[in-house]
């Protein structure tokens, strides 16, 4: 079981979205945690399961990153972030993040603690994949920790020139502050129509600029590997911030969504799938 870091660079291209579809088609137990730092959507976005909310149909923003960090003063043990979690409507886990960036201000000390219980969870028997939708990263984020913890840092980008451009600099960064650290994936986030020249191409550019950075007598730094695409998917985006049901499943969205997932759960446990791809997902 794994910690997987998952953010971009800069612009929204689609991280808390990714988060949950990779979410809905795990193919192990799996939290999905909103560690966002500029607050996070997904209880305005996604309906609770009410016969694990007292019955609501909403998701309480108070239980989550907010009452977890008011317990976690003295310490935080991995056991203890269940009862901070919340259950969706189709039946997938998730740790609520705060509602707003000034709330993270005062919370930059819980990030340490918070990484090493996400660690613990899904490393010391707990038996869950941890997906940390951490948003996005700049320079010297109170989330560097958490990445140093994961088992894997996913960037997400579309294949524009800027995302690409402002992708290329950040993972020449994190792959220098990561050193002896987690891998870096890059996920491309693009157009059916042209996935694959997508996919092809952001991989050519981040080749490219490694094999520049070397020839320049520059420290080698760890590989990053294009670990697929997500398709830009605006039906099935939608559909996936509502009430889940059967047709989620044929979008192109949650689709790409599941070979991904199966590319970075294999990469990540070697030994053969705890079980197989659900093939209804959790809708
Ligand atoms: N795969 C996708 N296909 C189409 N639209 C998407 C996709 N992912 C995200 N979006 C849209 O882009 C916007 C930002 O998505 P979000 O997941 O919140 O991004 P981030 O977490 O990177 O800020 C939302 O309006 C969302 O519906
Ligand atoms: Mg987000």
């Amino acid at each position: 079981m794994a910690l997987i870091a998952l953010a971009a660079d800069k612009g929204a291209p689609g991280v808390t979205t990714a988060a949950v579809a990779l979410g809905a088609v795990w193919p192990r137990p799996v939290l999905v945690a909103e560690c966002d730092q500029a607050g996070g959507d997904l209880v305005y976005r996604l309906p609770a399961d009410p016969a694990t909310s007292d019955g609501s149909a909403m998701l309480n923003p108070s239980r989550g990153l907010l009452s977890l960090a008011a317990t976690a003063r003295r310490g935080l043990r991995p056991d203890q972030i269940a009862e901070h979690c919340q259950r969706l409507v189709g039946g997938l886990d998730v740790l609520v993040g705060i509602t707003s960036a000034e709330q993270a201000q005062g919370m930059t000390w819980l990030w340490g603690p918070l990484s090493r219980a996400f660690r613990g969870l899904a490393h010391e028997g707990g038996g869950v994949d941890v997906l940390a939708d951490c948003g996005r990263l700049g320079a010297g984020s109170p989330l560097n920790e958490l990445l140093r913890e994961a088992d894997m840092v996913v960037l997400f980008t579309r294949a524009t020139l800027e995302q690409v451009a402002h992708l290329r600099e950040r993972v020449t960064a994190l792959t220098g502050e990561l050193r002896g650290g987690p891998p870096v994936g890059v996920v491309v986030l693009a157009d059916p129509r042209d996935f694959r020249a997508s996919v092809a191409e952001v991989d050519r550019v981040l080749t490219g600029t490694r094999q520049r950075m070397e020839a320049r007598g520059g420290v080698p730094s760890a590989p990053v590997t294009v670990l697929g695409g997500l398709a830009l998917d605006p039906k099935g985006a939608e559909l996936l911030s509502g009430q889940w049901g059967g047709r989620l499943d044929r979008t192109l969205l949650v689709r790409s969504a599941r070979e991904v997932a199966s590319t970075l759960a294999g990469r990540l446990d070697r030994s053969p799938l705890a079980e197989p791809i659900p093939a209804e997902g959790r809708f």
